[in-house]
């Protein structure tokens, strides 16, 4: 991917400008920083699933955003690189002294077969090409390399709570429902899958918490977190809001 591609495709450069302004404030509710949590259990189910299958691996992040989940990947691949479409968020991964680069999903600026992983959080339903971005992480992974893909599920609470409420402020400038956002269920990622590639394993994040501030109830909210631990990998895990695939590409 180059900057002419994604300035000249009015949907990258729409979420590009979206998430340039959020990147002030994006960290500001997550690393630990908020009680209660909401999004440090989302990054912690996502992380622990990656270094599952990803552990002395090297690894790429697609989105990788501020630098707040390669950070902590870095602790456990053997290399990790990232790669997202604002410089704005890419200006803090590398204050972090992450290893980034701009470019967008949909053409990544890797050659073919060079990582063990690629992975990618809280992106793809932001993504209307995604059949495209998909294809993408698998080539850039080896003969039999796995690509953990998260998409936004609409057989979830997550999803029927964002259909009964308004869509959330992110900043005084910049509203949630300004950036393109999409919901897969795990059968429609199904028919996404690119050619010769299956699906080795899964997992749900947030099957059953209604809302995040519910976390921040005493008692209800630790209860509900180590519901979420205990169910992310269960039979439930395809009502998770988050539903993350572990795709392989043909060795
Ligand atoms: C919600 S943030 C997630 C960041 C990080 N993965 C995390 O979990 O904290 C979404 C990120 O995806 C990036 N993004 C959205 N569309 C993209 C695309 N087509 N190519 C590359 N990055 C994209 C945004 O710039 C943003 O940094």
């Amino acid at each position: 991917m180059n900057d002419t591609d994604a300035t000249s495709d009015p949907h990258l450069e729409a979420t590009r400008r979206y998430y340039d302004e959020f990147a002030t404030r994006y960290d500001d509710a997550r690393g630990g920083r908020v009680p209660g949590g909401y999004h440090d259990l989302i990054d912690e189910l996502e992380l622990a699933f990656l270094a599952r299958h990803g552990r002395g691996k090297s690894l790429l992040e697609v989105g990788c955003g501020t630098g707040l989940l390669l950070e902590r990947m870095a602790a456990f691949a053997s290399e990790a690189e990232g790669v997202d479409l604002s410089p704005g968020m890419l200006d803090k991964a590398r204050a972090r002294g992450l290893t980034v680069r701009e470019g967008s999903a949909t053409a990544l600026p890797y050659e073919d077969d060079r990582f063990d992983v690629s992975c990618s959080f809280k992106v793809l339903a932001h993504i209307e090409q995604i059949r495209a971005a998909l294809s993408e992480m698998i080539r850039v992974v080896r003969p039999g390399g796995l690509a953990l893909a998260e998409f936004y599920n609409p057989w979830s609470l997550r999803a029927l709570a964002k259909r009964l409420g308004p869509a959330g402020a992110i900043s005084d400038r910049t509203r949630e429902d300004a950036v393109h956002t999409r919901f897969d269920s795990p059968r429609d990622v199904e028919a996404l899958l690119p050619p010769g590639t299956t699906i080795v394993d899964s997992r749900g994040v947030r099957i059953v918490t209604p809302a995040a501030r519910v976390l921040r109830w005493p008692v209800v909210g630790s209860a509900l977190i180590a519901a979420e631990r205990r169910l992310c990998d269960g039979p439930l895990a395809r009502f998770g809001g988050f539903w993350i695939a572990a795709i392989q590409k043909p060795g």
